[in-house]
């Protein structure tokens, strides 16, 4: 079930968001947050440092669990999403690192995804934050991708590798080929859903997500089966609803 609100830019997007967010952190002793990378939060966690600094929001009892990871790079190296979320948020926030998790891209992969599966279905996520692909992907699940899938190993698209090689090139380095994701059914086991989707690229995909036939083509359209999705949208982002 869909809740849809439609703001006028980016900067209205993310501070709607962060109402969203706060609310559960609030209501809760030890609250359980599923974050996101990509461009479409980075205003949230604006907001939510911002929040931290002013009013002093208190993460030492709050737990995340990030959505997906390359493989195969180390940890620190500048373009994992470990380094995207403590640069972009657990700084900020000041969250202790024993806290926050990320599927581990190195070692026994298969081990580390249902490693990674268990860990979130023993404390359950309060809520969880999406971005969605222009082809209406969530995490790294491209279209095709079982509605039934767990945390898992995906090789990526040619086309997601090319997108992303304008951060690897400077470094003279190759776009990982594979990464980890939580799956389908591991997203949809989050109470709530808090989707941000921002700019008229996204505009086709947000269309198929709340009015299009739920299919695998459309990965995000397994939303429409949860029964509590905030969808948070700009004007452009809402132009073919
Ligand atoms: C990020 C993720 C991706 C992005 C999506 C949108 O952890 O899993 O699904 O949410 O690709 O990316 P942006 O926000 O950069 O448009």
């Amino acid at each position: 079930m869909f809740n849809v609100i439609i703001v006028k830019d980016y900067d209205a997007l993310s501070a709607e968001a962060f109402k969203v967010m706060k609310e559960v952190i609030d209501s809760k002793d030890r609250p359980v947050l599923g974050l996101a990378t990509g461009s479409s939060p980075i205003g949230l966690y604006q907001n939510m440092i911002a929040d931290h600094q002013k009013n002093g929001t208190d993460y030492t009892q709050v737990l995340t669990f990030n959505l997906d990871e390359y493989v195969g790079l180390p940890k620190e190296h500048s373009q994992t999403y470990y380094t995207f979320m403590h640069e972009n948020l657990f700084q900020g926030i000041e969250i202790p690192e024993e806290n926050v998790h990320l599927p581990l891209g190195n070692g026994d992969l298969e081990k580390n995804c249902a490693d990674y599966e268990k860990a979130m279905e023993d404390v359950q996520v309060d809520i969880q934050l999406l971005g969605i692909g222009s082809n209406g992907h969530i995490g790294f699940n491209e279209p095709g991708t079982a509605f039934d899938s767990l945390t898992h190993i995906v090789t990526l698209k040619e086309k997601t590798r090319q997108d992303n090689a304008r951060f690897f090139d400077p470094l003279g380095e190759e776009v990982p080929t594979q990464a980890i994701t939580m799956g389908i059914a591991t997203i949809m086991k989050a109470k709530k859903i808090l989707l941000v989707a921002s700019g008229s690229g996204k505009a086709e995909a947000v269309a198929g997500m709340i009015n299009g036939p739920v299919t695998e083509e459309v990965p995000a359209s397994i939303l429409q089966n949860h029964p509590d999705v905030t969808v948070i949208v700009d004007e452009a982002a809402a132009s073919k609803l």
